[in-house]
């Protein structure tokens, strides 16, 4: 499991006295190696995109902006976001299920390079938009599912993307009407196996090279990824080198075909931000209920969300800050009025005291994107980040009580 903070010298005590808990800190460092690990597996002729949903902090945004990323947006707000953090248009992919009216006229006002299309409405919004000519790549939802995905996109009956059999047939359809000149699919998150991965990328440039006939030109492969992170006991993580020999070799047998088409590029979120993270937070209670010991955070299923549900084993990233000689078993809980807030189950967890600090690793991503902060008037915690020289720089505040609610309402 990654944990960042040995790596560093910071001391967190010190940036608590400063900002108290809960508390987000962020590695510079972290990131920035995990930019390096993955660019360093994908084959050297295909470009990267950051996905904007797994954590959307300018300071961020900046940082992948400043490696020469390009950034896949998912809504009118995400596409918002990289233009306020000046990410340059011809960096920019606009996907999403369907896409609001607003997303795609802030598109085509920013001249934005590409737009993802996943089902004939979605093209019709786009074409009708502009007289422009957009460039415009279909998500395609093959036949085939990959085994070992946590959370399926595709190979399954789902909201994403055109089934396989439907996708020539459409570009048919609107053939010297709109400029369908790329490819995408995204099959899923968190693979584990390198397998799924490249057979997932195989397959987009095996069906583009069938069907070339169809394009007056094929200008943009998007592969997705799905690079998986590991976060629960008996996660293995995703092996680096098979996934780089794999998509080498695919790569030099396809090279002839691949050269052909301008941009061939992966999507990722989770694996370049999530260990890039920790969640400060601070005990307030310890308490024992009918033979059962319950050790109270102030953070929980507010600031780490969506997390707490989808993981069906417990979180193995929670540790206290200090080393303790004593352990017993404890249920680990916010301080939310709900019984759903569990941040983790019965385990044997150090003897912590009152107002000791306890880290959660690995929140870097899809945390502070998909929490309900404001659930029972909490609202979101701050984010420093610590930069390549040891500085720590607020990178957003703590949020306050006045926006917790709909207030305005006189
Ligand atoms: C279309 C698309 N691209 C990229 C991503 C990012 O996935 P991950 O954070 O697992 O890399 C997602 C996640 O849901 C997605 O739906």
């Amino acid at each position: 499991m990654h944990n960042f903070q040995p790596d560093l010298n910071i001391d967190i005590t010190d940036i608590v006295k400063k900002f108290s808990t809960p508390l987000f800190i962020y590695s510079v460092y972290e990131i920035k190696n995990r930019i390096i690990e993955l660019q360093g597996a994908l084959p050297a002729e295909s470009s990267l995109l950051y996905s904007v949903k797994a954590n959307a902090n300018p300071f961020v945004l900046n940082l992948f902006n400043q490696a020469g990323l390009g950034f896949e947006v998912a809504s009118v707000g995400e596409l918002q976001h990289v233009i306020n953090a000046n990410i340059h248009a011809d960096r920019i992919v606009l996907g999403g299920p369907i896409k609001s009216k607003e997303a795609i006229l802030l598109g085509i006002q920013n001249n934005i390079l590409l737009y993802n299309v996943e089902s004939e409405q979605d093209l019709q919004n786009i074409a009708s938009a502009s007289t422009q000519c957009l460039n415009i790549s279909i998500r395609v939802n093959p036949d085939f599912s990959n085994r070992n995905s946590v959370l399926k996109m595709g190979g399954v009956s789902s909201q994403f993307g055109i089934d396989e059999d439907k996708v020539i047939p459409l570009i048919r359809n609107y053939k010297n009407k709109v400029n369908i000149n790329g490819l995408f699919m995204y099959a899923g998150s968190q693979f584990f196996d390198a397998q799924d991965i490249i057979q997932n990328t195989s397959f987009l440039i095996e069906f583009a090279e069938k069907h070339i006939d169809e394009f007056d030109h094929l200008d943009y492969l998007d592969f997705g990824g799905g690079f998986g992170v590991a976060e629960t006991e008996g996660q293995l993580e995703l092996n680096m080198n098979i996934l780089k020999t794999g998509l080498a070799d695919l790569f030099t047998r396809k090279k002839q075909f691949l050269d052909s088409v301008k941009c061939k590029f992966f999507e990722s979120g989770r694996y370049l931000t999530a260990t890039g993270a920790i969640l400060v937070s601070k005990v307030l209670d310890i308490k024992y209920s009918k033979g059962k010991k319950f050790i109270l955070l102030d953070t929980g299923i507010n600031h780490l969300g969506i997390k707490q549900f989808q993981n069906k084993k417990p979180i193995t990233f929670i540790r206290p800050l200090k080393e303790y000689q004593h352990y017993s078993p404890a249920i680990l809980t916010g301080a939310t009025c709900t019984p759903i807030d569990i941040i983790q189950n019965e385990v044997d967890f150090p003897d912590v005291s009152i107002d000791d600090l306890v880290l959660i690793d690995n929140v870097g991503a899809y945390t502070t994107t998909l929490s309900p902060h404001n659930f029972c008037g909490f609202t979101y915690p701050p984010e420093v980040a610590v930069d390549d020289s040891g500085c720590v720089l607020l990178i957003r505040e703590r949020g306050g009580i006045e926006n917790s609610c709909g207030m305005g309402y006189k």
